[in-house]
């Protein structure tokens, strides 16, 4: 039973929680807070606060244990542990959804730790392919190493893209911030030189992204197309989300032509169902068969949509995060939609 009194060491907690919520809603109802959340606004300063909090250890710290913090996290993640992923992909297979499967963390400061992250992926894919399961799986450089010793994060996605083509599953590379993306590349072109099962994400609001997916491009690459969802500068990422969809809609447009010539495999990672529908008419246009191209979305986001997108013959995936380092990535979910605030300020009261 929840407390009738909110206890004094949630006080921060609740502090935190009530102030962002309060930058989005001083005047207004909650489907006018949820409109302003996707106005073209530049980045409002709850999700500027939000993905601060998304980088404090400290916070992380005070809040990760609150039982009224975990409830609302269960909304974005069927478990902390594997088995409750697995079992959602299954769900989702039922469904003619496949799933890409994401265990938590990101920045490790040790060797050690990596190479735990590597064999537990391993573990990852050895359970797909035992049960044939339309699952893929994605990593983060930084959980796999990067910071500590890029060489061997280089030899482990390796071992990683190989046991994925033997799972018949394939390997996705996240973007993290921007101080990343070169070295994300990198790793990621000497990855794909020898295996074909692999792929990176590349972010729209980012500047250089067109530069960077001209220079991916002659790998025939697979490419999972996002907005973007760190705090970044002026100077590297477009503030605003208008400029962030036009620039997503030139890239998707950029990929679809190569789709129609089978020179590349497109992803649109959005719940942005006007841009979804946007890049369909575009593919249409190019003659790119709704079968050729694929949505995936974030579990818990959208799923009467995903199940629709899917009844429609548009192969859709569900990306499935799971593990307990959960803290930063939830922030970054409500920075994306403050208004989603609201849901941890009600499992709170
Ligand atoms: P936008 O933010 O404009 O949202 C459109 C609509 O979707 C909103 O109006 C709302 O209705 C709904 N919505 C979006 N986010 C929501 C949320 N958190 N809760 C509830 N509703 C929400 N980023 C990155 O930097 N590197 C990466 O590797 C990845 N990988 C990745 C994989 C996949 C499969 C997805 C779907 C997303 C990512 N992202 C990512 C995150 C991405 O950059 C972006 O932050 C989110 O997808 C939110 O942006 P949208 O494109 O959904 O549009």
């Amino acid at each position: 039973m929840r407390p009738r009194h909110v206890r004094a060491s949630h006080r921060n907690s609740i502090i935190l929680m009530i102030q962002l919520y309060h930058h989005q809603t001083a005047d207004a109802t909650p489907s006018v807070v949820a409109a302003r959340a996707v106005s073209c606004r530049p980045m409002s300063l709850a999700r500027r606060l939000l993905l601060r909090a998304s980088r404090s250890a400290w916070l992380a710290g005070q809040l990760r244990d609150r039982a009224f913090l975990r409830r609302a996290v269960r909304r974005f993640m069927p478990g902390e542990e594997l088995p409750a992923a697995l079992g959602a992909a299954v769900e989702l297979a039922a469904l003619g959804i496949g799933s890409v499967l994401t265990q938590l963390g990101e920045q490790v400061a040790a060797r050690g730790e990596a190479a735990r992250v590597r064999d537990h992926y391993l573990d990852v894919l050895a359970q797909v392919g035992a049960r044939r399961l339309p699952a893929e799986i994605s990593v983060k450089l930084t959980h796999l190493g990067l910071d500590v010793d890029r060489a061997a994060c280089l030899a482990d996605v390796q071992v990683l893209a190989r046991a994925a083509a033997d799972a018949g599953s394939f390997l996705w590379i996240d973007m993290e911030e921007s101080r990343y993306v070169d070295a994300t590349l990198e790793l990621f072109r000497s990855v794909r030189s020898a295996h074909e099962r692999v792929g990176v994400c590349l972010q729209a609001y980012l500047r250089r992204t067109p530069a960077d997916l001209g220079a991916l491009l002659p790998f025939a690459p697979a490419i999972r197309l996002v907005k973007g969802a760190y705090n970044e500068p002026a100077t590297m990422a477009y503030p605003s989300k208008r400029d962030v969809d036009a620039a997503y809609l030139v890239l998707a447009e950029r990929l679809l032509e190569r789709v129609a010539r089978r020179e590349a495999r497109a992803v649109f990672g959005t719940h942005d169902l006007a841009l979804v529908k946007r890049v369909r008419e575009r593919a249409t246009t190019l003659r790119v068969a709704p079968g050729s191209y694929e949505v995936h979305m974030l579990y818990g986001i959208r799923s009467p949509e995903q199940r629709a997108l899917a009844r429609e013959g548009v192969p859709v995936r569900v990306l499935i995060s799971y593990g307990t380092h959960w803290f930063p990535w939830y922030m970054r979910r409500l920075a994306e939609r403050p208004a989603n605030v609201w849901f941890v300020v009600r499992n709170l009261i």
